[in-house]
């Protein structure tokens, strides 16, 4: 009760300053107000609540800490078999915001999967001995592998390569104690985002790697990554039959199974299934696979757990036909917006004494601030057809993947951090919340969903 209560006590509003130097913050032309107008303040717990309050200037992150805890639950309460111990293994890199991390934390995530020496120590300097660390990178220097196994205490790290495994032993002296987790290159057929030409040795190729790994691992571990936004469950258990059969002709005794990120999140013309349904390939297909019994189950979700507690508020600043012209872009925190092209949900806010935004829709494509005609996305993003400069849009699914992609070109980084309290624009956990509620009789299912893509 008294855990609970602290939890809700800090998902009060809370806005952070990001990237304001104190002392481009003195120097500013802004006027003292503006800032004054950003101090923590209560009651303020929605996006557009705090739009209208404080009518930012800068692009603004909207965190979600309801929203994060919520994921949390549902990937410990449903990533889980009776037959094998299962753990959660959050991959920094799709958000390591402090603030991120710690209702992470809290919400009872305490596995990180960390790719280099800043994620590590970020995370040791949040939550020292309280969590553990896994070194999932494939490819990592020497002095990383140093560091992390004599100063962080790092055990387990992954490795696509016998140059790699050799580097491992050197660097730790032939350590003994080692979590050791090959990662195997499968496809990556439906996915947004391909990872497995990069990284992974091929099935054929790695039945001596995984022998040599063996002899040397205290725990053996075989990881894989089915690519990010992956939208079909089947994926996970194709990759596992691979698995069977590698581990049928190696004959190694695995201390591990780690089936990697790549869960989805809801956007707009890329619905997902259920995420139940992936966890059910992936037990069911482990079923098959005559595991020993202590074998560990691990996933390493970055996109499921956060993007969905995360908008980015941007405003307009001028308008072309259907073009919109940005305070944020390719550069800052809609990189996949470009390229790869994903769409995000929007929604419009506007403050202005004008008339109100239209209930027609239009598509719209987005500039962003820097001078490069690369920052440019195509979307369609879906707005009232007389949306126009001053008016703001609020952008979901962006919780991932986009505050961790942040440049500085063209002097376009300054933004701010507020946490709030309403619902996400998509909602994949809030939909399986419904679903059960709905079975209860408590909603009206058409009503609530009908709010969900078109604002
Ligand atoms: C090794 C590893 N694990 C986990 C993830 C997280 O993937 P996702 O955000 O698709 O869940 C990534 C993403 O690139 C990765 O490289």
């Amino acid at each position: 009760m008294e855990l609970a209560q602290e939890y809700d006590r800090e998902v009060n509003s809370k806005i952070h300053y990001l990237n304001f130097s104190k002392k481009s913050t003195k120097g500013s032309k802004q006027s003292p107000k503006y800032f004054q107008a950003l101090a923590p303040q209560k009651n303020l717990s929605t996006v557009e609540n705090q739009v209208f309050e404080l009518k930012p200037s800068l692009p603004v992150y909207f965190i979600r800490p309801n929203s994060i805890k919520r994921a949390a639950k549902f990937f410990l309460e449903n990533f889980c078999t009776n037959k094998h111990a299962s753990d959660i293994l959050y991959s920094v890199k799709s958000n390591p915001d402090t603030s991120v991390l710690q209702h992470l934390f809290k919400s009872g995530i305490k596995n990180f999967d960390v790719a280099s020496m800043s994620e590590i120590k970020l995370i040791n300097e949040l939550f020292g001995d309280e969590v553990k660390m896994y070194f999932m990178h494939p490819i990592k220097s020497r002095e990383a592998i140093f560091d992390a196994y004599f100063n962080h205490g790092i055990r387990d790290f992954s490795l696509d390569s016998l140059e790699e495994l050799k580097k491992i032993l050197e660097v730790t002296n032939g350590a003994k104690d080692l979590g050791l987790h090959v990662r195997l290159s499968i496809p990556n057929s439906h996915a947004a985002i391909d990872l497995s030409g990069k990284f992974g040795i091929l099935p054929s190729e790695s039945i001596s790697l995984l022998r040599k790994t063996r002899n040397a691992a205290k725990r053996l571990g075989i990881c894989f990554h089915v690519g990010s936004q992956c939208m079909e469950p089947t994926e996970y258990r194709n990759a596992l039959n691979i698995t069977k059969e590698i581990l049928e002709q190696s004959k190694v005794k695995l201390d591990v199974l780690d089936v990697g990120g790549g869960f989805p999140s809801s956007y707009p013309g890329m619905t997902p299934p259920n995420l139940r349904s992936y966890f059910d390939e992936i037990f069911d297909a482990i079923n098959h696979l005559n595991l020993d019994k202590n074998c560990r189950i691990w996933c390493e979700p970055g996109r499921a757990l956060v993007a969905e507690s995360g908008s980015l508020l941007v405003r307009i600043e001028a308008r072309k036909k259907n073009m919109l012209y940005l305070n944020d872009g390719t550069y800052g925190g809609l990189f996949d917006a470009g390229f790869p092209g994903f769409i995000y949900p929007s929604k419009a806010i506007r403050i202005k004494n004008k008339d109100p935004l239209s209930l027609i829709p239009m598509p719209f494509g987005f500039y962003g601030p820097t001078c490069d005609s690369l920052d440019s996305m195509k979307g369609p993003f879906y707005l009232p057809e007389n949306i126009s400069e001053g008016d703001y849009i609020e952008i979901g699914q962006l919780g991932a993947y986009s505050r961790s992609i942040r440049t500085n070109f063209n002097g376009f980084n300054q933004n701010l951090q507020i946490e709030v309290s309403d619902e996400p624009l998509v909602s994949m956990y809030q939909e399986v919340e419904e679903r059960k509620e709905e079975r209860l009789g408590l909603i009206n299912r058409t009503g609530v969903l009908a709010q969900l893509y078109f604002h």
